[in-house]
Formats: structure tokens, C-alpha cells, sequence
């Protein structure tokens, strides 16, 4: 995780790097750093806490900088608790190079005793102080020039990195590299200025040109130079390749709502809309994704669909296997990525696996997808953000264009995940002959209804605000949820104690009474997902059990219900559509009653402590 700027050219770099950090501090916020070249010197201030600190302890003094090189760094610790030494940036020994590092040097202590012998010093417990001495190192005894020591030194490291490295005896070039962790590099126009970053956030106002460095790659960024990129292991030069980025500012932008996180819940219904604009033609029966077209046969023929993820993606993975199974007759297995990467699965060709993932930068999904890739089997990315790793990593695949996710919480990802899903399940269905030409029809059209129903499920927000009141000293809350819906009990605990800090778990109602529902008194809060469904009845029971044990029972209910309304202390209400595209609608109150419980305690809800967005290392 965290997240680094650099900035060489001719403008003032304080306020593009301060700027930079403050749109990459979702990536992590525990503390933040930034060095400048004045022209003569290095000038170096790192903090505790947020860009916003790190901004009043630096404006006294860089504010006044007219440096044009800079690099920036908001951090989120791995190895040393966050404080100011541990901060980014870190010097060398000698202090002459100066580096910024997102990621994990998994065998940074042999390399740290080995340095020390040599006469090296350390101030911080970080991996980085320990890289940057390396390439120190390097530097004196091989006496190369610092992109040919960032070479060497990094062939020596095992673990993750994206770095960028400055040495003020060379003060024309930055050095980056990247390894695991994402580094993009946007371009000036005529190569007049770089601007280095972990996702093109910070540069999108200056530039639409980007070079997305690969693994293993180092390059030199110099002024008025085409950027020299080499592969680090074989030292081969590389032709960059530069796209055009299609992010605009607004996106960036919190557009008049307090948060992040509930412009995002709110921008559900358009985004879902981009997801399936030209791919979903519900009058004509068609659905078309350009990843899928040409390897529809492979999952058809596949022995079974493995879906890998973390977190919220893995949740959007469980709501698919209930449809690629109801729907398409196509065994799946749903797994962390995490567990899968290291159990030795049993994967073969005819298997297909289905990799989500919002950032595309999650470092156990990616290596699992390595994992996946060695045994033969086919890997078809659900990604978000274009370009990232994991939609290179996979043979193909479809983004689902929810735009930039900047709260952590996830929110419009989940959704728009399961939106592309569902629209790979219909169409392999529909392929497949397992789904009536009536029923694929109804879903067609019922999909293309689903942001008009997240747009009548928005208008409670109201409502689900005042719920919200009566919960705030909940220290406890269980959910419940059966079939398409007991992932979406899953994902609404998770919002819940990601951002209030409130213990919430999800549970299959079902599973209640083989355990949890001990837990059951007057004090315990248990969201109920009851709309209309197979297992309408079913659920109804679950609700009389909590109820003869005085649970307090808010329960999502579809319009018009009057059973479960008489029955629970709240209720929320959504439209009515499919059960197969519930979860996209009954995940709304959900997400709501999250964010407007933490607002009112007063919690960080775009930036919940120690998370962060993009989890890159292990
Ligand atoms: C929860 C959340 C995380 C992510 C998880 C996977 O709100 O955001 O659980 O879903 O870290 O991240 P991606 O989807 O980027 O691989």
C-alpha cells in the first residue's frame, strides 16, 4: 500500500506533490513525508499522521521552495510502527540519495546485517532505509551511475516494491522501478516535465499521456528525454508504451457530498449504466462483452469456474456462484485469494478462473492468478481500474467501469462487479441452452431496470438516517441473509465494522441456530435480508426465533411487504425485482446504514484506521 509522487520539471513541485498525496491518501494515511531539491539541497520534513499534517509542519519552510524536483510518500506502515523516523522519505548514509517505496522487502534483515557490517547505520525500523543504503552500496563499490545501481541493488531484493529514488551528486534524473506494486509515470508535453505516481490521480489535471511500468522494470526520467526503461534482470532496453488515460478531474472530486464514500454509494445507479452501456441490448436479446466473445466455449467446457478475490470481491465472487450455477449449470468454487494461492489447489486446463478485483492491484489475487496461469488453467480478470496489474496479468477479461473508488469502504465496485457477472452468467446461459428464452429475456430487461431501482432504494436515505440513530452505541450486530442474499449479509457486516469499528458479522440464516443465535438478547441488533423470495417463508421463521429472544430486528423488506413490517422493530424497503439481481438492490440500505451510523460516530469513513485501499502486500 502506500502511496508515492515524484515531479521533475519546470513548475514549483511543493504544491503538485502536497495535491498528489492528498489523492493518494486513500492508499494509506498513517503518516507522510516529502523532499525537495532546492538546487543546492536536499529538503526533507516527514510526519505522523495525514497529508493534511504533513502540509502544516512543511509550509513554513518548502512552501517557500522553488524546487522543481520532489518526491512524496503517504504511508501505511509494514515494518516499524508509524511515527516520524519511519516516515517516507529516507535518506542514505551518506545523504546524498533519498528514496520514497510502496511495498515489502521480504528479506531486508539479512540484507540490513550485512549492510551494518559494512559500516552502515540505521536510524528507522523500516525495509526501505535498508534499500536505500543498498543501492548506496552499490553505488560506491561498482561505481555505476544510480539507475544501473537501482539495477543491481534490486536484483539482490526479494519482495514487493515501487520506488523512486533521487541522488542529489546527479540532481537531472529520477530512477523508478517496480515490482509488484504500481508505478506510473505521466508525460509533459515534449517531455518537459514527469510526474511519477502509484495511479495517475495526481497528474490527470497536467497530463493524459502515461507509461504503466511492468515487473521487474527500472527507468531513468530526465527532462527533455524520452524515459530509458530496462528490464532489471537481463538489463534489455525497453520501447515504453505511453496510453492515453481516459480519468477526468470530476471523478477525483467529491462533487458536494461530505464523502467519498457516499458520492459512491449514490453514483451506483450511473455507473451500473456505464457497466452495461453497449454490452447489455435487452430489446434485442443480446448481451456482448469483447473480453468473453472468443472464449465463451472455455467456460462452457470448463469442469468448474473458480473465483478468487479479497474482501468485498470476494463477496461479489459468492453472489456469481449462486448465479452461474442457478442460471448457467456451471459448477463454481469461491475462494479468498489468499488461502488459494498457498494450499497447493488441485487446478488443471479445463478449469476457468474468474479473478476479481477493484484496484487490480491485490497483492494475494495476483499472485494467485500466477498461481493459476502456471497450472494451465484459464484466468479472466473482473477489474476496475484499467491498466492495473491484474488486468495485465489475465488472459482477458471485462472492466466494469465504476470509475475511480477513492472511499475505502467499497461500495459502486461490489455492484458493478456483480453487474458484470451476472452479464457473464446470462450470456453463457443463454449459450448454453440451461435458461428459457422467457426467463433470459426477464433478466435482460430487469437488469437494465436495476439503477432505477437503486435510485428508489436511495431516496431512503432519510429513513435509513434515522434508523441509523438508534444504533450508534451497538457494540454488536449480526446479519443475516439466505441464498442470493447471504452475501449480501456478509458485505453488509463488513461495511459496518470497517468504518463504525462496531463487531458485525454476516451469517446465513439458516446457520443462525447452530451457534450464533446464543448471541441473541435484547441488546443485539440483527439486520435481516426478507424480500420476496423462495425462501420468503424460511426467513420469516428466522425473524420469530430472533424476536422470542428480544433481538432488535431491522430487516430489508420488498416493497408492499406486510409480514415481516409487523414483525420487525425497522424495516427498509426496496423495490422488487428478480431474486438473481436482488443483491444489487439490497445492498443499498445496507451501505447506508454503514456510512450514517460511522458519521454519526464520528469515524473517518473514507479513511477507516489501519486500512487502506489497495492491498499490496501479503
Ligand atoms: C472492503 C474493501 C476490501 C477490498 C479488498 C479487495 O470495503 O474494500 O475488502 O474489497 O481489499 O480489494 P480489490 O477489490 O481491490 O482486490
Amino acid at each position: 500500500m502506500c502511496g508515492i509522487v515524484g515531479y521533475i520539471g519546470d513548475k514549483k513541485a511543493y504544491p503538485i506533490i502536497i495535491k498528489g498525496l492528498k489523492r493518494l491518501e486513500y492508499r494509506g494515511y498513517d503518516s507522510a513525508g516529502i523532499a525537495i531539491y532546492d538546487g543546492n539541497n536536499i529538503q526533507l520534513t516527514k510526519t505522523q499522521g495525514k497529508v493534511f499534517d504533513l502540509e502544516e509542519k512543511s509550509k513554513s519552510n518548502l512552501d517557500a521552495s522553488d524546487g522543481k524536483i520532489s518526491i512524496g510518500h503517504t504511508r501505511w506502515a509494514t515494518h516499524g510502527v508509524p511515527n516520524d523516523v519511519n516516515s517516507h522519505p529516507h535518506y542514505s548514509n551518506s545523504g546524498d540519495l533519498v528514496i520514497i517505496h510502496n511495498g515489502i522487502i521480504e528479506n531486508y534483515g539479512p540484507l540490513k546485517e550485512e549492510l551494518k557490517k559494512r559500516g552502515y547505520t540505521f536510524t528507522s525500523d523500516t525495509d526501505t532505509e535498508v534499500l536505500v543504503n543498498l543501492i548506496e552500496d552499490v553505488q560506491k563499490k561498482e561505481k555505476v551511475k544510480l539507475g544501473k545501481a537501482v539495477q543491481i541493488a534490486l536484483n539482490q531484493v526479494v519482495g514487493a516494491y515501487a520506488i523512486v529514488v533521487f541522488d542529489r551528486q546527479k540532481p537531472n534524473e529520477l530512477v523508478v522501478a517496480k515490482l509488484g506494486s504500481p508505478l506510473a509515470i505521466g508525460i509533459g508535453k515534449d517531455n518537459t516535465e514527469f510526474f511519477i505516481a502509484s495511479d495517475a490521480s495526481p497528474f490527470i489535471e497536467y497530463t493524459n499521456n502515461a507509461i504503466y511500468l511492468e515487473d521487474e522494470q527500472v527507468a531513468v526520467i530526465r527532462q527533455h528525454k524520452e524515459v530509458k526503461i530496462r528490464q532489471i534482470k537481463d538489463d534489455s532496453l525497453v520501447i515504453p508504451y505511453v496510453q492515453e488515460l481516459q480519468l477526468n478531474l470530476e471523478q477525483i472530486e467529491k462533487g458536494g457530498y461530505d464523502h467519498f464514500m457516499i458520492k459512491e454509494i449514490y453514483e451506483q445507479p450511473s455507473v451500473i449504466k456505464d457497466t452495461y452501456r453497449g454490452r447489455l441490448l435487452a430489446d434485442q436479446g443480446i448481451i456482448r462483452l469483447g473480453g468473453l466473445e472468443d472464449h465463451v466455449q472455455k467456460f462452457i467446457n470448463a469442469n468448474r469456474v473458480i473465483i478468487i478475490g479479497c474482501g468485498t470481491s470476494w463477496h461479489a465472487g459468492l453472489v456469481a456462484e449462486y448465479i452461474f450455477e442457478d442460471l448457467a449449470r456451471i459448477p463454481v468454487e469461491v475462494e479468498y485469494a489468499s488461502e488459494f494461492r498457498y494450499r497447493n489447489p488441485v487446478i488443471t486446463e479445463k478449469d476457468v478462473v474468474i479473478a476479481i478485483s477493484q484496484s487490480g492491484e491485490t497483492a494475494d489475487t495476483l499472485a494467485a492468478i500466477k498461481l493459476a496461469k502456471s497450472k494451465g488453467a484459464f484466468v479472466y480478470g473482473v477489474c476496475n481500474v484499467v491498466g492495473s496489474s491484474i488486468s495485465r496479468e489475465t488472459h482477458s477479461g471485462t472492466y466494469t467501469h465504476a470509475g475511480p473508488e477513492i472511499g475505502v469502504a467499497s461500495t459502486k465496485a461490489f455492484t458493478t462487479q456483480i453487474t458484470v457477472l451476472t452479464m457473464i452468467a446470462l450470456k453463457l446461459a443463454h449459450v448454453k441452452g440451461t435458461i428459457s428464452k422467457a426467463n433470459y429475456m426477464t433478466h435482460l430487461r430487469e437488469l437494465e431496470m436495476v439503477p432505477t431501482h437503486i435510485e428508489t432504494a436511495l431516496k431512503t436515505n432519510d429513513h435509513v438516517k434515522e434508523v441509523a440513530t438508534h444504533f450508534i452505541n451497538a457494540r454488536n450486530f449480526l446479519y443475516l441473509g439466505r441464498g442470493y442474499n447471504f452475501p449480501v449479509a456478509l458485505e453488509g457486516a463488513l461495511k459496518l465494522k470497517e468504518i463504525s469499528y462496531i463487531h458485525a458479522e454476516g451469517y446465513p440464516a439458516a446457520e443462525m441456530k447452530h451457534g450464533p443465535i446464543a448471541l441473541i438478547d435484547e441488546e443485539m441488533p440483527v439486520v435481516v435480508i426478507a424480500i420476496n423470495s423462495n425462501h420468503y417463508d424460511k426467513v420469516v421463521s428466522n425473524i420469530q426465533e430472533i424476536k422470542s429472544r428480544k433481538g432488535i430486528i431491522i430487516a430489508v423488506v420488498s416493497e408492499g411487504d406486510t409480514t415481516v413490517r409487523e414483525m420487525a422493530d425497522f424495516t427498509l424497503e426496496v423495490p422488487n425485482t428478480t431474486e438473481s439481481l436482488s443483491p444489487l438492490i439490497t445492498t443499498i440500505p445496507l451501505q447506508l446504514l454503514s456510512y450514517h451510523i460511522a458519521v454519526m460516530l464520528g469515524k473517518n469513513v473514507d479513511q477507516p484506521r489501519n486500512l487502506a485501499k489497495s492491498v499490496t502486500v501479503e
